[in-house]
């Protein structure tokens, strides 16, 4: 907070690996800023992996309350860049950056072009803060001290649950290693156990070698892994594993209403009420576990990058699943790694001409398209 206040930075970063609390931190300060009124106008947008900027300028015109009606992308940055030059002070705090982004395309005014609008960026990556965006003063997360991790750990599953074994109970803390996103899920999943799952939890925890490279840490995986064990229903299990197709981290829950009965996951429902009220109620399951979070829209949920990656390498390794997100190459990829025996795709088709002209899958029974051009013909024969 000293530093937004301070007039010699306008480019702030905050960056730490994925589950320290970058997010919760960010959102933090959003609230904080807006209740001291530090600012005119205070937005927070994710960026995330594709950067989709017709939903991030959407998000800061709702903010300012404009309705942005121009047809592109440029036009509708010059609009926002000028309505947000008339305001004095602005906060954008933009979470969750990949690689650099250009402000300008969105129509964020930066540096000398406007010295009261202040920046805050997070991001996995110190390299994307500094080289790539020009953060002058940037934070690193570190994951918790023992006191702390052990203090969010408590709070979370219960005082009375910590009581019971306090021995056994600081040590499957510990192996939590500070990160909150192992600690809460490890916490949330234990909550009311008895001994021979807290037991249990602890060997999982240390048997960290069954962690398959998905670039998330080894800790984080296992704590994943814990809850998903202890997620109670084939119904949760099986929804949680078709989330990772869905290819946004930001999740519309009616699309998922569609796959889910397209794929039959809410078996013996007469309508679609009977199932919109089955998918909520395992949408709740997953939330309470910490899979899940409330997204800013109504009638959208979202899920941490690290949750998705975990939950798409449990999809691949049991239901041959495979999600292609690049288009550069997408002919020779799927060609070559989307295997004959895959169940389930997803391809994000962005700036791909190259389409296989065969894919050979007999056993698919889940296929996602996105594409952003104006046609994709795909022809589909099913043999049966
Ligand atoms: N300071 C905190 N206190 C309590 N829980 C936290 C805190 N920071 C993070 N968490 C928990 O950890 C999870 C991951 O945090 P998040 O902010 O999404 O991490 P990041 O953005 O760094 O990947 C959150 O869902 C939240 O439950
Ligand atoms: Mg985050």
């Amino acid at each position: 907070m000293d530093a937004l206040k301070d007039p010699s930075f306008n480019m702030i970063g905050l960056y730490g690996m994925g589950g320290t609390g970058k997010t919760t931190l960010a959102s933090e300060v959003e609230r904080q800023a807006r209740d001291a009124k530090l600012f005119d106008v205070v937005v927070m947008v994710t960026v995330s992996e594709k950067p989709q900027i017709r939903k991030i300028q959407g998000k800061i015109a709702d903010v300012m309350g404009m309705k942005l009606e121009e047809e592109t992308v440029d036009g509708r940055a010059y609009r926002l860049h000028q309505k947000l030059k008339g305001k004095e002070k602005i906060l954008v705090i933009l979470d969750n950056l990949w690689a650099a982004i250009e402000l300008k395309a969105i129509g964020i005014p930066s540096g000398d072009e406007h010295k009261g609008c202040k920046i805050l960026l997070t991001s996995r990556n110190l390299d994307v803060l500094t080289s790539g965006m020009g953060a002058q003063k940037f934070f690193k997360l570190e994951p918790l001290s023992e006191a702390e991790a052990w203090k969010l750990f408590q709070i979370t599953v219960g005082n009375s649950n910590t009581q019971k074994m306090p021995s056994l109970a600081t040590e499957v803390a510990s192996k939590c290693v500070g990160i909150p996103l192992a600690i809460v899920t490890v916490a949330k999943a234990l909550r009311n156990k008895e001994l021979h799952a807290w037991k249990d939890a602890l060997k999982q925890l240390s048997m960290t070698s069954r962690f398959d490279n998905t670039g998330m840490q080894a800790e984080v995986y296992a704590a994943l892994e814990l809850s998903f064990d202890q997620l109670l229903g084939e119904e949760v299990k099986l929804l949680l594993l078709l989330l990772p197709l869905y290819l946004d981290s930001s999740i519309n829950i009616e699309c998922l209403l569609r796959y889910g009965v397209g794929m039959g996951l809410f078996g013996g429902m007469d309508s679609i009420e009977d199932a919109r009220n089955r998918l909520l109620k395992l949408i709740d399951d997953l939330k309470a576990s910490c899979f899940l979070q409330d997204d800013d829209e109504d009638g959208w949920v979202k899920m941490h990058e690290f949750v998705q990656a975990f939950a798409m390498s449990i999809a691949s390794r049991a239901q041959n699943a495979a999600v292609v997100k690049t288009g550069f190459g997408l002919k020779e990829f799927v060609e070559r790694h989307i295997p004959n025996c895959c169940t389930r795709l997803s391809l994000l088709l962005s700036d791909i001409y190259d389409l296989p002209e065969d894919l050979e899958c007999p056993e698919l029974d889940f296929l996602l398209v996105e594409a952003f051009m104006p046609c994709v013909w795909i022809d589909v024969s099913c043999p049966t």
